[in-house]
């Protein structure tokens, strides 16, 4: 194939895949065209260069001018404008793309983009590019799971390698319920960035454990902490977009598990055990943020206990859990696979302990914070870590514990390519080939065409990772 005139994409940072990145928006004419102004505001946020084309059907429903606002650019709406054409150019626009995202993709706009049409300003600009286009289908119920809204859908995926996110299930503009409802703007969001990010981390195995165990004293009570599981989750989801395959093990949370990512649900430790057991088996890299318990109540009570059975004064009588990480680590000896990274979460000389824990429980790598410190640790959405290895302390500047996530993976990635014998995920000429394979399948996953195609289909990927987990008790994936 002849090397078109658009320039060879920046290799990005994978904690901000969107920073910089030129992106067009394309609006179709249906109800939701109005959510487009919502996509495209989180994207310029996101920091992408954000250029808007619609057809003429879009413009009924929403103005060029709320686009122009929002991005501070000319619309695209005429193909056969000749201001347009010669300030903006489709062609131009198309070339220049990192990304393509149709939202809506109504079911005539998808019928025409099946049949390579190229008679409107979206559908033109589709055909001309070579970037990934993402699809976020939205029209009625009836229309999506009409056979041909189908067989569509699944040209666009099968010949062309298009992408879709949605649509999600709800109550729609028609006054029906089921499929059709276009994926909320933060989720195509996140599907576009999971198309720009590096796949750095394709074909890696990597387990997450996170939050607190809750351990028994009787059924309605339990010793806990006050993990929220946010730093595990943000890892897992890093992890995922990064291209590795992610099974998160994760104790008592409110949080809603990451697209794409298997999450197997525990309660305490001795269960946290059984699952990372079995998980860890064929992992790559285990990451254990979870708060485990180290100790449990020796005997559970059957029935609730009753104050006025027990007096003034109650002893509970605990004994240790497992140290699961150290346990890992014994398993493995030092040096070979899985690369293990523990947490430590201290309250003075951080990095000395920090080292300590590296030799007691004989892991690569410990992120060792100051829980003291305001904006850092359990319940809080920033944080601010020193990575400890048996060569370095890195401190990684305070931040957003997506960010950090990025940060701590970095180093397990280049601890994992210095395991003896093994090439780093991406390194390796053949390797990076296969990087670059398993990262597009890695994106169409996480808008799996098959799941999209199922008619009560929600959200790709996960949806798919949802079905798998439906057979084992305790497991569910991603959020739609
Ligand atoms: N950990 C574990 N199993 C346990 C306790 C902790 O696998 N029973 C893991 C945690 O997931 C974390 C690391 O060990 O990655 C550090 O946990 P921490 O509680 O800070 O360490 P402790 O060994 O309990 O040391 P301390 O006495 O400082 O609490």
């Amino acid at each position: 194939m002849v090397d078109g005139p658009r320039p060879p994409r920046a290799s990005r940072d994978p904690a901000k895949p969107l920073a910089g990145a030129r992106i067009v928006v394309g609006v179709c004419g249906g109800i939701a065209a109005y959510k487009a102004a919502e996509l495209v505001r989180l994207l310029d946020k996101a920091g992408a260069h954000v250029d808007v084309a619609m057809t003429e059907r879009a413009q009924r429903f929403i103005g060029p001018m709320t686009f122009q606002a929002l991005t501070r650019r000319p619309v695209f709406t005429d193909l056969f404008n000749l201001t347009e054409e010669a300030t903006i150019g489709h062609i131009q626009l198309a070339d220049a793309a990192d990304l393509v995202v149709i939202a809506p993709a109504t079911a005539n706009g998808l019928a025409r983009l099946a049949a390579g049409e190229a008679g409107d300003a979206v559908s033109a600009l589709v055909l001309a590019t070579r970037a990934p286009v993402l699809l976020a289908p939205s029209m009625n119920v009836n229309m999506w799971n009409h056979p041909l809204t189908q067989a569509n859908v699944r040209r666009l995926v099968d010949v062309a390698g298009y992408h879709v996110v949605g649509p999600g299930e709800g109550f729609l503009a028609c006054r029906w319920t089921g499929p059709g409802r276009l994926a909320e703007p933060a989720d195509i969001v996140e599907a576009a960035a999971l198309l720009l990010s590096p796949q750095d981390l394709a074909g890696v195995r990597v387990v997450v454990t996170a939050g607190p165990t809750y351990e028994a004293i009787d059924p309605a009570r339990f010793i806990g902490n006050r993990s929220s599981g946010k730093m595990g989750v943000a890892i897992a989801a890093a992890a995922r977009r990064r291209g590795a395959s992610v099974r998160l093990l994760l104790g008592p949370s409110a949080l809603p598990p990451p697209v794409g990512v298997t999450t197997t649900s525990v309660e305490n430790a001795v269960q946290l055990g059984w699952a990372l057991a079995d998980a860890t088996k064929d992992a790559d890299v285990v990451v254990m943020t979870a708060a485990v318990a180290d100790y449990r109540p020796a005997n559970v009570a059957k029935e609730k206990l009753k104050r006025s059975e027990l007096g003034g004064r109650m002893e509970l009588e605990l004994v240790a859990n497992p140290d699961l990480l150290a346990e890992l680590g014994a398993r493995r000896g030092r040096g070979r696979r899985p690369v293990l990274v523990g947490f430590a979460a201290e309250t003075g000389d951080v990095i000395e302990n920090a080292r300590k824990k590296l030799e007691t429980k004989r892991c690569d790598l410990v992120v060792a914070n100051d829980v003291a410190e305001p904006g850092a640790g359990f319940a809080v959405d920033t944080n601010h870590v020193t990575l400890v290895d048996r060569e370095q302390a890195i401190e990684v500047p305070a931040g957003p514990k997506s960010e950090v996530a990025h940060r701590i993976l970095d180093r397990a990635a280049a601890l994992l390519a210095a395991t003896a014998g093994v090439a780093p995920p991406a390194a390796a000429g053949a390797k990076a080939a296969a990087g670059a394979k398993a990262a597009v399948a890695g994106a169409k996953a996480a808008v799996a065409p098959k799941a999209a195609l199922a008619p009560k289909a929600a959200v790709k990927g996960d949806e798919r990772a949802r079905e798998k987990g439906r057979g084992a008790p305790g497991k569910r994936a991603g959020r739609a």
